[in-house]
């Protein structure tokens, strides 16, 4: 449970609203999976985040199901829990309090300006902005300093955020004295793939995504459905490749390059159908979550593994957090307890009698 490793630290996460996608895998999930054993890992379910757009006691009461599938999802994908840390956000009672400290050192008109904030009111349908929401990427810079990551692999959206987190972290360090390193963020090789729409990015609230947990037979539904080039009327008609979705997913998941350029000159040439392409990346993609599916079903039918994952998890970050604060506490000054005022601090010494 104690750190003993000197390895730098990573941390990154995701809210607990809804299984992980083929999206999440790309800009953020196959970096995890990659650096878990030349970082000192961490990767968080930020539930107190769903709380900025739903702080209903409903939205809460739905959290622990969601959790479960991220969880499942992290270990389906390969996350190892023997080297990596996962945990849930709200347990870490220091996240509270960092997040008053971080709250001062950031102006309203720079967090007014992230793009992201608006775009997540508008899709929670709020017509005004929640404070707590302006408050958004304060918390995930809490996230991310409390262990002192130094790398946060995430999708292009959240680079603003952690472009903000390294502010917080610099203009800490020039107010106190050196504490926190400055997380970097680092994109995934496909940094926003498009949904099966072809119009937006993937996205869960727009049923656009493929789930990384969808069976075989609903992946060849959603691909079969896909949009591809709207003005290719016929499989003779010589066809688009770039923007067409169909071919960046066969890019993002189809390993048989030698096949995906075969069907790529055919496709422009006219010479190859939509249901000739989209078959073989059913194929491909099929093939690319096979692994996780058995996984996942090797965890589902050991639910003691996951659960004890998340214990330690939480213990681990409790640990680190509680340090952090330590630190925190010293180096601004606000150091006080009970404690200390009955042994050392004699406030009120110049005013005996
Ligand atoms: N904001 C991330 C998202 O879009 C979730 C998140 C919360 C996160 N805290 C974080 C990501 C810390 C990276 C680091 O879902």
């Amino acid at each position: 449970m104690a750190p003993n490793s000197t390895k730098p630290r990573l941390l990154t996460g995701d809210r607990p609203t809804g299984r992980l996608h083929l999206g999440h895998y790309v800009g953020s999930l196959a970096n995890r999976v990659q650096l878990q054993h030349s970082y000192e890992s961490f990767f968080i379910i930020a539930d107190l985040h769903t709380l900025t757009t739903r702080p209903e006691a409903q939205s809460i009461r739905d959290i622990p199901l969601y959790i479960r599938e991220i969880v499942l999802d992290y270990l389906a994908v390969g996350i190892d829990p023997q080297v990596s840390t996962i945990f849930i956000q709200s347990a870490i009672q220091e996240t509270y309090q960092l997040n008053l400290i971080l709250e001062m050192l950031v102006s309203v008109s720079r967090l007014e300006r992230l793009p992201t904030l608006k775009d997540m009111a508008r899709d929670a349908h709020l017509d005004s902005m929640p404070f707590g929401l302006l408050g958004y990427p304060v918390l995930q810079a809490v996230d991310i300093l409390l262990p002192r990551a130094r790398v946060v692999p995430v999708g292009k959206d959240n680079q603003a955020h952690v472009e903000l987190a390294r502010e917080l972290a610099r203009r800490f360090n020039n107010l106190y004295g050196e504490t926190f390193p400055e997380p970097e963020a680092l994109i995934g090789d496909v940094p926003t793939l498009i949904g099966t729409d072809g119009q937006h990015k993937m996205s869960k609230s727009l049923g656009n995504a493929i789930y990384l947990s969808d069976d075989a037979a609903t992946v060849e539904t959603k691909i079969m459905g896909m949009y591809t080039d709207p003005t290719r009327l016929r499989a003779s008609d010589p066809g688009t490749v770039i923007g067409n979705p169909v071919f960046e997913y066969h890019d993002a998941f189809n390993p048989d390059k030698t096949e995906v350029d075969d069907l790529k000159e055919r496709y422009r040439a006219g010479k190859v159908g939509d249901v000739e392409v989209k078959k073989r990346l059913t194929k491909a993609i099929n093939i690319f979550l096979d692994p996780f599916r058995e996984r996942r079903v090797y965890y589902n039918a050991h639910p003691k593994i996951a659960q004890d994952v998340l214990t330690q998890g939480i213990r681990r970050m409790q640990f680190e957090a509680h340090e952090t604060m330590e630190i925190v506490r010293a180096m601004t000054g606000l150091s006080y307890s009970s404690e200390m005022f009955a042994d050392e601090i004699d406030l009120f010494g110049e005013y005996d009698g």
